[in-house]
């Protein structure tokens, strides 16, 4: 029905022509990947956030589906499909976030650096087109194995000319918000008012929970220790195996890259204080990314804070994940540069 359509795309335009004058816009939001099963409740977390006034769906497979039934809900930002290659420069046409759950996920037996030889080319093609689009984005990375995704991600916009380390951060925060509950659960006190430090990467022994950092301060008897350090790390593929072939986390690692896309975007605002972990270029260490606390601004990561003091276990756990995070940072930018 062209006339229907005609009128939704007016209706569509006027709503996002007046938010762009008003004093309080909102932000342009896009999802690639969103059809999957990241993407969609991403997307539906993401039609719920009052700071987006736009929000771009694009997918290979299924971008209209999932973009009529989220257009449906009667909340601020304006969505739209995009599907398929030829669109994917209209998806990022003047995005300020787009955030990147595109890609294969693990099944059981399965390492998160298995996926990279399908996921490095995906990503690598996705961020061709930031460069050409939308440059100045701020960019969510999810996809695996994230240790080299976002190494991949920095290269092909070092070539391009277009490399903002501020506006690059890979999205680790599923492992902050499943620290926070597992250690919550051993506490016995409510996970919205813990808050545990995760820093290194996010895959296997690079994933470091700062269990001598905890807030609110608390302290763990050894085995409590080796307990929560295991689940943390492999929390991943707890979820792989009860899912059992049907793919990896979706639905945490939706709230997760919701709760991180928010802050980015209170961080884009202006907000005063907006700390979170994420994967990013970092001095922290030798090596040139790292996952630590970081603090969002108007361009993106403002500051890069230090991991603060380390226990003894803690130190050993830091050597190992560099000696993991070298190798994966290595094969990323080798993938572009080779
Ligand atoms: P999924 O297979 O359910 O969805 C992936 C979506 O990506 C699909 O809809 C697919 O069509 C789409 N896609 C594939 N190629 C594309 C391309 N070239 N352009 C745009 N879209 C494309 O997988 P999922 O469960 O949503 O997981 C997605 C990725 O996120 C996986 O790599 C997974 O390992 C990763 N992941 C990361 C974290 C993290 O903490 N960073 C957590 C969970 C999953
Ligand atoms: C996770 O931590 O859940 C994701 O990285 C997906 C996976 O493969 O474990």
């Amino acid at each position: 029905h062209p006339p229907v359509s005609q009128m939704e795309e007016t209706s569509l335009l006027r709503r996002a022509n007046c938010r762009s004058k008003g004093g309080a816009s909102g932000f342009k939001v896009a999802i690639l990947g969103a059809a999957g099963g990241i993407g969609q409740p991403l997307a539906l977390l993401m039609k719920m956030n009052s700071l987006v006034s736009v929000l771009h769906l694009y997918d290979v497979v299924n971008a209209p589906g999932v973009t009529a039934d989220i257009s449906h809900m009667n909340t601020g930002a304006v969505v739209r499909g995009f599907l398929g290659q030829p669109q994917l420069e209209d998806a990022l046409a003047g995005m300020d976030l787009v955030i990147i759950p595109a890609g294969v996920p693990r099944k059981p037996g399965m390492t998160r650096d298995d996926l990279f030889n399908i996921n490095a080319g995906i990503v690598k093609t996705l961020c061709e087109g930031i460069v050409k689009c939308c440059p100045k984005a701020i960019v969510n990375l999810i996809s695996n194995p994230v240790n080299s995704t976002v190494p991949i991600a920095a290269e092909v916009f070092k070539k391009a000319g277009t490399y903002d380390s501020k506006r690059l951060l890979g999205v680790t925060m599923l492992d902050v918000v499943r620290a926070n509950t597992f250690v919550a659960e051993v506490l016995g006190i409510d996970p919205r008012d813990v808050n545990v430090p995760v820093v290194g990467g996010h895959a296997g022994v690079t994933i470091l929970p700062l269990l001598s950092q905890v807030n609110p301060p608390c302290s763990f008897t050894p085995e409590e220790i080796s307990y929560l350090t295991n689940r943390i790390q492999n929390g991943g593929t707890e979820v792989v195996e009860a899912k059992a072939g049907a793919g990896s986390a979706t639905l945490s690692m939706a709230y997760a890259a919701a709760k991180f896309a928010d802050a980015c975007l209170r961080g884009l605002r202006g907000d005063a204080g907006v700390v979170e972990c994420s994967f990013v270029a970092s001095q922290v260490t030798e090596l040139p990314f790292f996952a630590s606390k970081v603090r969002l601004g108007r361009c993106g990561v403002e500051e890069v804070l230090p991991l603060g003091p380390l226990n003894e276990f803690e130190r050993a756990g830091l050597e190992k994940a560099k000696k993991e995070l070298a190798v994966s940072i290595q094969k990323g930018v080798s993938f572009i540069r080779k």
